[in-house]
């Protein structure tokens, strides 16, 4: 699904404009299987993006620009995403009918179950069903304010580059994870995107998502209460979280901030739990920079009771030599599976 189509094309450049980093990645598609032929990020103004609002688009724009001539990406095309409160993914159920039928029905039928007025709304769904015979189908629903799409359209156009597609972030991480992980996908599972300003929550039963919430616990706010609560400089709270530095008691630090981030994730979580009380999650995957914070997975998994794995987008995807210009691959990983996943669609 995404809310402009693409064709087929040999190269998928995902582009992820997070509020702390924006990254891309190249996938070749030639050679059979995805190869991964460049990642690379780079560091956004702090109050560009705010919460997932893009609050200066000429500040993000030269941004994403600066990280193409740096990492030598010439290619213009490119796949983006949209994502937070203004876009709603929602499992729904109606009439059986043909995709081509219900594509006429979809605006009359997302009225009862989406919050915004559907004059502003750009609207995609996929039969999720589509070999069962029953009256009713179950059809995934994703609902996003026009607005949004079309100011992402016009920041990546003021970037020079050409968007083929606009994704959304949890279909795209969805898709990156499902290529990494294929393990996950039978029985019910979780992974979390923590990123600088939003936690993305998405649980999977049977590969399909049932749930995608957004948190608001991210490293920003981690690296504010390392200032605030342990007097350190924003240059070493930021050290801290990355992994290069050390700070008495962090781990009681930790702890206490995976308990308020699982408290998070087993409310948005808690619908779920009438429904689908006989499955329990088997395990969750954590991506995002806050994958890498020393100790935060862990002690998310301690409180959550569930095991933890921090996920790696290159699992099962080949990555070229020099593709990363990191110190190694494993530092940025995390944080590449939005980007991965961007990528790694270049058909509709
Ligand atoms: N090696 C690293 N390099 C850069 N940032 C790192 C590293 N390790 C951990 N981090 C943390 O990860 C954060 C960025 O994570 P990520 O790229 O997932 O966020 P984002 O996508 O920009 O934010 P959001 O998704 O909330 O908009 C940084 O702010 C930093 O605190
Ligand atoms: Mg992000």
């Amino acid at each position: 699904m995404a809310f402009l189509k693409l064709g087929r094309a040999a190269l998928g450049v995902g582009l992820d404009i997070g509020s702390g980093y924006v990254k891309v990645a190249v996938v070749d598609h030639a050679k059979g299987g995805p190869v991964l032929t460049k990642a690379a990020m780079a560091s956004l103004a702090p109050d560009a993006i705010v919460e997932g609002e893009v609050m200066d688009p000429t500040l993000v724009a030269q941004g994403v620009r600066a990280l193409f001539q740096s990492a030598g990406i010439k290619h213009k095309k490119v796949v983006a995403a949209v994502g937070g409160r203004d876009v709603i993914i929602k499992k729904i159920q109606m009439d059986r009918m043909k995709e081509a039928d219900a594509r006429e029905v979809i605006g009359w039928e997302a009225e009862q179950h989406v919050p915004f007025d559907m004059e502003s709304v750009t609207l995609d769904f996929q039969i999720l069903d589509p070999e069962e015979e029953s009256s009713q189908m179950w059809v995934l629903l994703v609902a996003a304010k026009r607005e949004l799409v079309e100011n992402r359209v016009a920041l990546i156009q003021e970037a020079n580059l050409e968007p083929v597609a606009i994704d959304v972030d949890a279909f795209a991480l969805h898709n990156a994870f499902e290529v990494n992980y294929p393990e996950a996908m039978s029985g019910m599972s979780g992974f979390l995107n923590i990123g600088h300003d939003t936690t993305n929550v998405n649980i999977l039963e049977s590969g399909i998502p049932v749930l995608s919430r957004d948190v608001a616990f991210g490293t920003r706010r981690l690296r504010e209460d390392l200032q605030r609560e342990r007097g350190l400089s924003a240059d070493v709270g930021k050290a801290v979280l990355e992994g290069r530095e050390s700070s008495p008691n962090v781990e009681t630090f930790m702890a206490e901030r995976a308990a308020e981030l699982a408290l998070g994730v087993e409310r948005a979580a808690a619908f779920l739990q009438a429904g689908a009380a006989s499955a329990g999650i088997s395990k969750m995957y954590i991506c995002g920079g806050g994958a890498r914070v020393p100790g935060l997975a862990q002690a998310l998994g301690e409180k959550l009771r569930i095991p933890t794995e921090v996920a790696n987008p290159f699992q099962r995807v080949e990555v070229a030599p020099g593709a990363v210009e990191f110190e190694s691959l494993e530092e940025v990983a995390p944080m590449m599976m939005l980007p991965l996943g961007l990528a790694l669609r270049r058909a509709a």
